[in-house]
């Protein structure tokens, strides 16, 4: 057959000499130079892949080629620049002390960044995303501060917690439980709720203010101050501001009151390594309500 190439009446097309059931001819089309070369080309290439690059799985790992080159060791050197980067600020921060960190501000960029991630990690499940707080939890954000605003006083809450049993150094002080261990009877807890209400521009009946007034100076004013303002030393809380830990109703008043509440936050030492910690009460120092 070979040699009896004809032409193809139809189309024109010289054919290949193959016939099929008796009448059908094959046109010789060949493939297109541009793709037959574009082919061998990839072939080409491919060939010289596998020789260059790990490509080829064998029994006991892979042919590894001969430029050596590993996705993993790149990523693990890109790993490395990183942290050493990193350590470098680390250590500084570490040896800075705590009042100096916002001197310096790379510092304080890279402490508030490292303390914002820390704190979306533990924090938020309590504090909230935003540091916005919610019932029985401080909202971080303002100056309203319990145990005090100031970087280092941050920082000792955060390390050693609130009434946390285990930590030896942690904030500890209880408002007596006035009901609940029948210091004051019911009536003497509504009007001297109606009293701290007052302090902060709340409607109470005029009488029961006066009553509660003399309660609040023999019993309250030891700890929250005679005006009224709060001691941070012992965590006893502002109660002229409109800024409510519990609640700002005249049952919720009453409540704390009676129960003495205890609210406790976790100690953060020995669970977050120092540099840690101190970014985060540099951090929460910067949200707007640091002193
Ligand atoms: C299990 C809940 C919980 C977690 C988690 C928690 N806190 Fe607290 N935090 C509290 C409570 C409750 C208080 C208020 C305690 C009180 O009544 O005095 C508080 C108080 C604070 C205060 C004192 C506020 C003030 O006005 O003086 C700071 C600062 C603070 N938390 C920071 C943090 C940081 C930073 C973290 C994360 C490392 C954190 N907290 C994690 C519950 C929590
Ligand atoms: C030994 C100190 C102490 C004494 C005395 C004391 N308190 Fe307190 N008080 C505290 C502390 C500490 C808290 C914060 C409790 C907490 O954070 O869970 C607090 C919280 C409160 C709160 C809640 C404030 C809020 O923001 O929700 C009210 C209201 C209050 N006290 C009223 C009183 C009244 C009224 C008296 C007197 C009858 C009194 N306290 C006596 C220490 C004291």
């Amino acid at each position: 057959m070979a040699g009896h190439k004809e032409i193809d009446e139809a189309t024109g097309v010289e054919t290949t000499g193959h016939v099929w059931d008796g009448d059908l001819r094959e046109l010789n089309k060949p493939l297109p130079k541009w793709w037959l070369y574009t082919f061998y080309v990839c072939i080409v290439w491919a060939i010289g892949y596998w020789v260059l690059y790990p490509t080829w799985p064998t029994a006991n790992g892979y042919t590894k080629g001969m430029l050596g080159y590993s996705q993993r060791a790149t990523v693990t050197e890109e790993v490395k620049a990183g942290k050493a980067a990193q350590s470098g600020l680390r250590d500084r921060l570490q040896k800075t002390a705590l009042a100096d960190v916002r001197k310096n501000p790379e510092l304080l960029q890279f402490a508030v960044a490292g303390g914002k991630a820390a704190f979306a990690d533990n924090c938020a499940p309590c504090h909230g995303r935003g540091a916005q707080g919610g019932n029985g939890y401080p909202n971080l954000n303002d100056d309203d501060w319990i145990w005090g605003g100031q970087v280092d006083a941050i920082q000792q809450t955060i390390q050693h917690g609130i009434r946390w049993q285990g930590a030896a150094d942690t904030r500890e002080s209880a408002m007596p439980r006035f009901g609940l261990d029948e210091i004051l009877e019911p009536a003497q807890i509504g009007d001297v709720a109606d009293y701290v209400l007052s302090l902060s521009g709340g409607k109470a009946d005029a009488a029961a203010v006066e009553r509660g007034k003399a309660t609040y100076a023999e019993q309250c004013s030891a700890c929250h101050g005679e005006d009224g303002k709060g001691n941070a030393e012992l965590g006893a809380p502002n109660l002229t501001d409109a800024i409510w830990l519990y609640g700002s109703d005249r049952a919720t008043v009453m409540e704390s009151i009676r129960t003495g509440r205890g609210g406790a936050m976790p100690a953060w030492a020995g669970r977050l390594d120092p540099v840690t910690i101190k970014s985060l009460a540099v951090y929460v120092h910067s949200l707007g309500g640091g002193k």
